[in-house]
């Protein structure tokens, strides 16, 4: 037990690939490289030593789409999303994601309730989603990535 290897697949949607820049009051000032750096530094080595990740960014859907897809052939074992403002409008992310089937966390930098317009309160990806992780900023993805692999040890 806990010692199987995972691959995870870590996706950010549009306007994601400029964090550090993009208003660093609501998204913080860490870049998408730190972002890499954040989580091996973040996860403790039993963790790191587990997983392999990769790190997509698009601003386009179609694209992530095919990503997803190809994670999919590529048996990859767990997803983690933010898909920035796709979030609340893609019913086409959201049905390639119950199509594959890979546990999937959903990550937000911000925290979604605490917003002020209210269609960034409606997820259209949540429900088929294992949990959501929102409004911690670049350690939102650390949980997310620790709450994925307890998942994955459970369900085997
Ligand atoms: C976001 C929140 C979304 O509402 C927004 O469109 C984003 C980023 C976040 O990480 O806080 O692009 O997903």
């Amino acid at each position: 037990m806990g010692m199987e290897k995972y691959n995870i697949l870590i996706v950010n949607g549009p306007n994601l690939g400029y964090i550090g820049k993009r208003e660093p009051e609501i998204y913080g000032n860490r870049n998408i490289e730190e972002l890499a750096l954040d989580l091996k530094e973040y996860l403790k080595d039993e963790i790191i030593k587990r997983i392999d990740f990769d790190l997509y960014q698009s601003n386009h859907e179609g694209e992530i789409i095919d990503r997803l897809e190809r994670a999919y052939f590529d048996k990859v074992d767990g997803l983690i999303i933010n898909a920035g403002a796709y979030t609340h409008t893609s019913l086409a992310i959201r049905d390639c994601l119950s199509w594959i089937k890979i546990p999937c966390v959903e990550v937000h930098l911000s925290n979604l309730w605490a917003r002020k317009e209210d269609i960034r309160h409606v997820s259209l990806i949540s429900p088929i989603c294992i949990g959501v992780v929102s409004g911690f900023g670049i350690f939102s993805y650390v949980m997310a990535i620790l709450a994925l692999v307890e998942y994955l040890d459970a369900n085997r």
